[in-house]
């Protein structure tokens, strides 16, 4: 589900903050030395020289503290809680086996990202596959590989992989993906009576009965449990406290219809994160207390057994964790108008800003210790007037050569990149105690061509 466009900005006005002052959205080891930005004991501007820009920057130490967050926030209140990484807001194969020695799980949504996890030797029985129309060869993928759980979507997915499964000789466990007909707003819900989503089955119209019946009964697929996803990018925590009363009570129906109780509740994920100074998310202890505890209660409530219970945070594990480093290219002043500082990346590695209106914090990596004293438009360097990368940001005065960082590009940004205009997509470096790698390498023009047939 796409996050939903931030509400309506007051105009941007010089703001003086520095990088000190952006810490609530730059990863937890950003500092300021000689007027630089380090980040996991890395000098920002001496990287982007040595390694090139544009360039996605990852601390690896932040990526790891909100893994074990998650981990010690949910199973503080109920040790049977699978903490299951959304590999869709970035993946590579250095943070699939992060996420492995992490004792964390990991969801793909495609044949591609599975394909991945199998380099990583990622261990499959710790995979969730996600997706809302699996083809048939990615299924037989995922039963060929081994994986632990399928999220069935539609009827038709379920018959395949049921007919798939049963011609292996092997049983499948699956949960269910449902509607619950509650999604989150940034700020808060809307129940959806309707229910018109291309995800899951619908509980109003008892097509998620009818499928748990039918996965009950299919042979190959052992039925575990049910999946929801309210949203993204979510801040209050009562859309997820709703949506589990929903869907417990679900489960009480199922208990009472067809006496089999659901063994794992997959709760999604969607946890927000601050792209802005000012943004306030729900911090991942309170959000273990109101999932864990709220499913603990709500069952106990039904008089049902607390099931295995999974999150699935994507965002809320990389987005801080990254900033994209740019060197600025040139700068337009329009007088009376605006300020254009180009840079040589965009749309490209962040296609967020045009896509959902996206809003992001920029410094300059170089001048981190000043004032951000004007506001200036950073812009791509594609071929159309969309291509902008942060709208009317504050920003210390730039000049050419300048390192720009924009902050908390972690999420959503590598993983939804583009080669429109044949450019070649930024490396992604890990930096950590004073060191950096290269996790993903700088493409190159040959890359752009690999594919061609001539
Ligand atoms: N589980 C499922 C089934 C999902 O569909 C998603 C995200 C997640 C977990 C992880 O959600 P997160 O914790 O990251 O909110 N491209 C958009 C975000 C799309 C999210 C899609 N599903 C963006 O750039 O904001």
């Amino acid at each position: 589900m796409a996050a939903r466009p931030s509400a309506p900005r007051p105009p941007a006005q010089p703001d003086l903050k520095t990088a000190a002052d952006l810490a609530p959205v730059l990863p937890m080891t950003a500092e300021v030395r000689d007027g630089h930005l380090w980040i996991g004991g890395v000098d920002t501007v001496e990287l982007a020289r040595e390694a090139g820009t544009a360039l996605y920057v990852m601390d690896e130490a932040h990526i790891r503290t909100q893994l074990r967050d998650y981990v010690k926030w949910t199973r503080y209140h109920w040790p049977e809680v699978d903490v299951v990484y959304a590999g869709k807001a970035f993946m590579s194969l250095a943070m699939c086996r992060m996420v492995a020695e992490e004792d964390c799980c990991l969801d793909v949504s495609s044949g591609g990202e599975l394909a991945f996890a199998r380099r990583a030797g990622f261990p499959m029985e710790r995979i969730y596959v996600h997706g809302n129309n699996k083809t048939p060869a990615e299924l037989a993928e995922c039963l060929d590989a081994g994986v632990g759980r399928v999220v069935v979507d539609s009827f038709e997915e379920m018959e395949r992989l049921s007919a798939l499964a049963a011609a292996r000789g092997v049983t499948q466990r699956v949960l269910l993906r449902v509607t619950p007909g509650v999604e989150a707003d940034t700020h808060d819900f809307i129940m959806t009576g309707a229910e018109d989503s291309k995800f899951g089955f619908g509980r109003n119209q008892g097509l998620a009965m009818q499928a748990v019946k039918r996965a009950i009964e299919l042979p190959g697929l052992d039925f575990e449990g049910l999946h929801m996803h309210i949203g993204s990018q979510i801040f209050a925590l009562h859309s997820f406290a709703k949506a589990i009363e929903v869907i417990v009570e679900f489960m009480r129906e199922i208990a009472d219809e067809t006496g089999v109780q659901v063994r794992l509740l997959d709760t999604g994920g969607g946890l927000g994160v601050a792209y802005g100074v000012p943004d306030e998310p729900s911090t991942i202890k309170d959000y273990g207390k109101v999932v864990v505890d709220g499913i603990k209660e709500e069952c106990e409530k039904h008089g049902l057994d607390a099931p295995r219970i999974a999150v699935e945070p994507g965002r809320s594990i990389v987005a801080n964790a990254g900033v994209t480093l740019y060197t600025v290219g040139s700068i337009k002043v329009i007088p009376g108008i605006r300020t254009y500082v180009a840079v040589d990346g965009g749309m490209s590695d962040n296609i967020r800003t045009s896509l959902y209106d996206a809003h992001y914090e920029a410094l300059i990596a170089n001048k981190a210790d000043q004032p951000r004293e004007m506001v200036a438009t950073v812009a791509g360097k594609h071929c159309e007037s969309g291509d902008i990368v942060v709208n009317d940001a504050p920003l210390q005065c730039p000049e050419v050569d300048d390192i720009l960082c924009v902050c908390a590009t972690g999420a959503y940004c590598q993983s939804m990149s583009s080669n429109y205009n044949k450019q070649v997509r930024p490396g992604v470096v890990f930096v950590g105690d004073g060191a950096w790698r290269f996790v993903v390498r700088r493409e190159t023009y040959d890359d752009l061509m690999r594919c061609e047939v001539e």
